[in-house]
Order: structure tokens, then sequence, then C-alpha cells
């Protein structure tokens, strides 16, 4: 398998500087090596570079740093559409901002292929509010909802390919704005937060999905947010949120991942390298991300879904 990272030092979308030290971190926490060792035909790409255009205006008055976002998606978007013709292109973030980006070049990828594209989003947050609804303005809380297309980024960004809400699944969600969580009560989307994890676990809840993306011969782009995992192993994120997924439970879902199949494209974001302790976080999402693709303690069949 063939991969290429892409550092997206992007921090316009959180409240805070630090993430566009995470490309920088991942590197120095050996990522690259790691899937190397694997066996994986691995390329750096470097870091995107991208130059927001003059300030752009909202009547949200929240909303900052639209035009890096704007600049951010439209660069993304290019990338990941031309590397995942025949790469797996795994993003370094970055803030979440970033997926609108992949999500939209990764889209138009699915329908050129005739594949639909599957989401699983791994995070503490939903992302879900357009331009409207944000009260931070921290355009990291919108990228999915405006890669599923929902109304309130016309006249800003180009209108994506969208994926259908139903090809969405949360995993991890434990806080979500007013605005969000009536957003995604009029959508298919599946959610599994902290609750359902704890009484199903992640094997069965995740299961399902991955043997629907199986059936119906999809595309499955994974998104990984640090503040997925518990601020005890994770440390380094700008929005830390009690309860998270551990370290089993995050390796697990990684595991079956790479078992599946079926992921064609990866963001590992939010690193924030300024919060982090002695890298700590970093070295817990490229393990992760090696886990993901292929990393194992055993040798043992594959499992499918
Ligand atoms: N919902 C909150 C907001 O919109 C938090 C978003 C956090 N997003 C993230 N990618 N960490 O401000
Ligand atoms: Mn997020
Ligand atoms: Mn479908
Ligand atoms: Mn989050």
């Amino acid at each position: 398998r063939r991969c290429t990272l892409i550092g997206a030092r992007v921090h316009e979308g959180t409240g805070r500087r630090g993430c566009d030290m995470g490309p920088s971190a991942y590197r120095a926490a050996g990522l690259h090596e790691a899937l190397r060792d694997l066996g994986l035909d691995i390329r750096d790409a470097g870091d995107v570079p991208v130059v927001p255009g003059a300030a752009r205006a909202h009547p949200n008055p929240a909303v900052h740093d639209l035009a890096a976002f704007v600049a951010w998606t439209a660069a993304l978007a290019e990338i990941a559409y031309a590397e995942s013709k025949a790469r797996i292109p795994i993003l370094l973030g970055g803030d979440h901002s970033l997926s609108a980006g992949t999500l939209s070049g990764i889209s138009r990828r699915a329908e050129r292929e005739g594949r639909p594209l599957f989401v699983l989003w791994l995070d503490a947050h939903a992302d879900f509010h357009s331009l409207d609804t944000t009260t931070s303005g921290n355009l990291h809380g919108v990228p999915l909802a405006y890669a599923t297309g929902r109304p309130g980024f016309a006249g800003y960004l180009p209108p994506p390919v969208p994926i259908p809400p139903g090809h969405v699944c949360l995993m991890g969600t434990r806080s979500l704005d007013p605005a969000e969580r009536a957003a995604l009560a009029g959508t298919d989307l599946t959610v599994h937060d902290m609750r359902a994890i704890d009484e199903h676990g992640v094997l069965a809840l995740l299961a399902p999905f991955l043997g629907r993306v199986a059936r119906e011969n999809g595309r499955l782009h994974v998104s990984l947010d640090v503040d997925f995992l518990d601020p005890s192993i994770a440390p380094g994120v700008g929005t830390t949120v009690p309860g998270g997924a551990t370290f089993r439970e995050a390796h697990l879902i990684m595991e079956m991942l790479h078992d599946s199949g079926l992921v064609g494209s990866l963001d590992l974001v939010e690193l924030n390298p300024f919060l982090d302790e002695r890298g700590r976080t970093a070295i817990v999402m490229a393990d992760l991300a090696a886990s993901l693709m292929g990393r194992t303690v055993l040798d043992r069949p594959t499992r499918s879904y």
C-alpha cells in the first residue's frame, strides 16, 4: 500500500495558536519511519503552502479567519483529490477545519470512481455548525456541515460533492452545542456518543458500519481528532473534553479499520504541540496511525465485517 503524508499547518480554525506546529511534531514523533517499517511505500509531500487572501466578512460577527478557511479548503481539496487517485493521503494537521478541504477533494474522487464515500468521524465534537450557527466563530467547528452539503456556505466556498449524511458515522461524541444538536436531530447521520461506547463497546458499534461500507463497495475516510481520546492520554489539544476514548478502545478501532481494508484517506487533526507534554500526544497519534496502517502485536487472520 502506498501513502502520502501531507502537512497542513492550519491553525486559524481554532481560538488559540499551536496547531500549526502539528506536522513537525508528527515528523519528530517518527510517524514516517513507523509507517515505513510496516513495509509501506510512504512519501512525505511536505507542508502545503497556503496564503490566505484578503479578509472576508460574514454576517455572523463571531466568524473569524474566513479567508484562511476558504484558502485552505481550496488548496487541500486539490491535493486530496490528486493524491487519492493511487495513494492514501494522510493529512497531518492542523486544526479540524482542514477536513473541509480533504472531504471535498475525496468526495470528488469518490464520485469520479463511481463509489460511495463514507466518513468515520472520531471526535468529542460533531463539527456540524454552519457559518450562521457557530457561536465561537472557530471554523474547526464547521467542516462536517460543509462536506455534507448543509446550507450556509454558498457564496464563500465552492459547493462540495455533498456526502450523504447517512454515510457519516460519529464516534466518541460528548460535546455538542445546542444548534448542532438540533441540526443532527434532523439528519440520518449515525452518532455513537460516549454512552453508546460504554454500553456496547467500540467493536459492536463499528462492525456494522464497516460491514455496510464493504457491502456497498465504498471508500472510507477517517477523521481522527485528538480530542476523541481521553485527555489523560492525549493532553496536547486545545479542546479537551473529559471522558474520552481509552488507549485500548482507540487502538481496537484502528485495528478494525486496518482489517477492513476500506480506508482510503485519513486526517490526523487538532494536535497542539504547544500544549503537549514531551510529545506524548504526538506519539499516541502516530502509534494509532501505525495501527490503522497495519501494525499488530501478533500475526493473526484479518477479520472482515
Ligand atoms: N462546538 C464547538 C465550537 O464550535 C467546539 C468545536 C470543536 N471542534 C474541534 N474540531 N475541536 O466552537
Ligand atoms: Mn473536531
Ligand atoms: Mn448510499
Ligand atoms: Mn473535537
